[in-house]
């Protein structure tokens, strides 16, 4: 498995990225209005597949589908199982896992479940585990506790925009020996190696 500063240093020198996830982003999403701002977060999103070829890829927290469709669009070989409670939290929105499954996840080998994921204790194997779902204290805690398991590579996003992600995911790893590193400042990304 290639090492985690030969990833955060391709990340930071990755070349002009022309991947736009508007084309596939829902006309009526609420957040509409910050599309332009997030054209760069999703091509990151699409750097971090691109590098990491990840054949299994699993995600926590879907919405409309816009990190699903980053990744996939750089491992368009890759299947795809997104968990998502359906919930109007932590950005969640009416409509949008129709949206994700209807106009998103027509990859063939994609599932979508609606399912809280703390009501789950594995999320099945998977090459990058992305955690973007219920953004509190306990939930991260628990969605990297049980994502470490099954998960070559965990992307949990938010570090920078939650408190309590970045206190959950600072726990975590001081209680849980794992090669880790900040790959994006912008909204936190932190990359954490898992044990598959
Ligand atoms: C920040 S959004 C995800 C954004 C998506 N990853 C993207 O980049 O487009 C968080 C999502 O997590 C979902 N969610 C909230 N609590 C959850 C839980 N306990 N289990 C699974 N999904 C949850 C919400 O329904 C919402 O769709």
């Amino acid at each position: 498995m290639m090492p985690l500063d030969v990833i955060t240093r391709a990340l930071t020198a990755e070349p002009d990225i022309d991947y736009d996830f508007r084309v596939i982003a829902c006309p009526d999403d609420p957040l509409r209005d910050r599309f332009d701002e997030w054209l760069s977060y999703y091509r990151y999103k699409y750097a971090v597949a691109r590098q990491l070829t990840p054949l299994r890829i699993t995600e926590i927290g879907v919405r409309y589908g816009y990190s699903a469709d980053a990744f996939l669009s750089a491992c368009p070989y890759a299947s795809y199982v997104g968990i998502d409670d359906d919930s109007a939290t932590y950005g969640g929105a009416p409509g949008a896992l129709e949206w994700a499954s209807e106009h998103v996840l027509i990859h063939t080998d994609a599932v979508l479940r609606r399912v809280s994921s703390q009501t789950l204790d594995s999320f099945g194997d998977c090459d990058l585990l992305h955690i973007d779902g219920q953004q509190d204290m306990a939930a991260t805690y628990h969605d990297l506790s049980v994502g470490m398991l099954t998960s070559s590579w965990m992307l949990v996003d938010g570090t920078a925009f939650s408190a309590q992600v970045a206190t959950a995911t600072e726990k975590f790893l001081a209680d849980h020996d794992l090669d880790h590193a900040v790959t994006r400042e912008h909204m936190g990304q932190m990359l954490i190696r898992g044990l598959r």
